[in-house]
């Protein structure tokens, strides 16, 4: 273990009776004083990792390390870890101190002390002021603000976050992105966040976890996992996206859509059969003659900043292109792109493989030297 990693996870499988594990053998490091989160759509086993940290459940295979020192068997309250939960969870019936001020008072701290310190903790989210406010008489993000106070009074190592901006309409949680990214690099705490929002999770993180089925499927920081999703489900789920398929036919040579083209990759098989992902923004419109690609204009929407352009190719294969120039519909158009917007992906390749290969071919040059 590395000398910044504050919680481990080794080989963690979590089930349920004998239900199929929603959690398969995962295992990954966190690092001190890093924004986190954990990415994929609804159920895929983002809050069992979060009350698998918290203590609020049991793995039933594998080891967590907290502090280089197995956790497993540590109880909730005696870790050092604070949940945002998805409701806020807050207490209608205790004013904003009084909220904040709960866990200190089981703590029995002296009054003075709790004083300071919630005080502290209310300024830190710009709620000063409103200590003597009801729970009811505050707004959704006002709320959302005294939950997070609750949980940094307490002064723990993990701050867990779970969707906690889900129920905010779209300006506050942009807003509240900002705040919340602002005050984990104030406080310097290892904030691990859940969302199912992938631009939400591209903005506001250090890493990102992109978890299916219970199995992280690829980590990384937010440009790792854009610019390089390992297989189609990351670049599916990460931003919008052209997959096709196609075959590799040597290193820096794959085929699709019935023609050849120069990319990037290597240490794939001969003939291996692959998913081919380009970025609608990688994609550049030209004339016919120039294009790598022969398509047809279907439609175009304008989005503000870039038109959204849907074409067809000769198979049918739907290519979406951003584009800050107009195109006509029932045009035919070519569609440009450098041989490192070709991203080729292995069939259900994992994580590891994926390393695995490229750490093999590391020293090799693309001209074979
Ligand atoms: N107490 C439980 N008993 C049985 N199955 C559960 C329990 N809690 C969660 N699950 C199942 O585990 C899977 C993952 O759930 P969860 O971690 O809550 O997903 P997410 O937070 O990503 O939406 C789901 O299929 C869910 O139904
Ligand atoms: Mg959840």
């Amino acid at each position: 273990m590395t000398n910044g990693v504050i919680i481990q996870f080794n080989n963690v499988t979590k089930q349920y009776d004998n239900d199929p594990p929603v959690l398969k053998d995962v295992s990954f490091e966190i690092e001190r004083g890093k924004f986190y989160t954990l990415l994929g759509p609804s159920g895929c086993g983002k809050t069992t990792i979060l009350r698998l940290i918290a203590g609020f459940t049991e793995a039933s295979e594998g080891e967590i390390f907290f502090n280089e020192k197995k956790i497993n068997d540590i109880p909730a309250n005696k870790r050092q870890v604070n949940t945002v939960f998805q409701d806020y969870a807050l207490f209608p019936h205790l004013n904003v101190f009084e909220n904040v001020a709960f866990g200190l008072r089981i703590k029995k701290l002296k009054n003075a002390e709790i004083e300071q310190k919630v005080r502290e903790a209310l300024s830190f989210v710009n709620l000063k002021g409103y200590e003597t406010r009801e729970i009811r008489e505050m707004s959704g993000g006002q709320r959302q603000r005294v939950a997070i106070a609750r949980a940094i009074v307490n002064e723990p190592e993990v701050i867990l976050l779970d969707e906690p901006l889900s129920a905010l309409d779209l300006k506050l949680r942009t807003e509240m992105q900002y705040e919340l990214r602002e005050l984990q690099r104030r406080l310097g705490i290892t904030f691990i966040f859940v969302t199912h929002d992938q631009e939400e999770a591209l903005a506001m993180s250090d890493e990102i976890f992109v978890i299916d089925k219970g199995k992280i499927q690829q980590s990384g920081t937010p440009t790792d996992i854009y610019d390089e999703p390992i297989n189609r489900f990351v670049a599916d789920f990460i931003g919008e996206s052209n997959i096709v398929k196609g075959r590799m036919i040597a290193d820096y040579r794959v085929e699709f859509v019935g023609k050849e083209f120069e990319c990037v990759d290597q240490g794939l098989n001969e003939n291996e059969p692959v998913e081919i992902v380009i970025r609608p923004e990688d994609m550049v419109i030209t004339t016919l003659e120039h294009g790598k690609l022969q398509v047809r204009v279907d439609s175009q929407l304008f989005r503000g900043v870039h038109y959204e352009i849907c074409c067809y190719d000769k198979d049918e294969n739907e290519w979406l292109v951003h584009s800050t120039k107009k195109a006509n519909v029932g045009d035919k158009i070519g569609l440009y792109f450098d041989a490192e917007a070709i991203h080729v992906m292995r069939h259900g390749e994992t994580e590891e493989e994926f390393d695995r290969r490229l750490e093999a071919y590391t020293d090799v040059e693309p001209d074979g030297k």
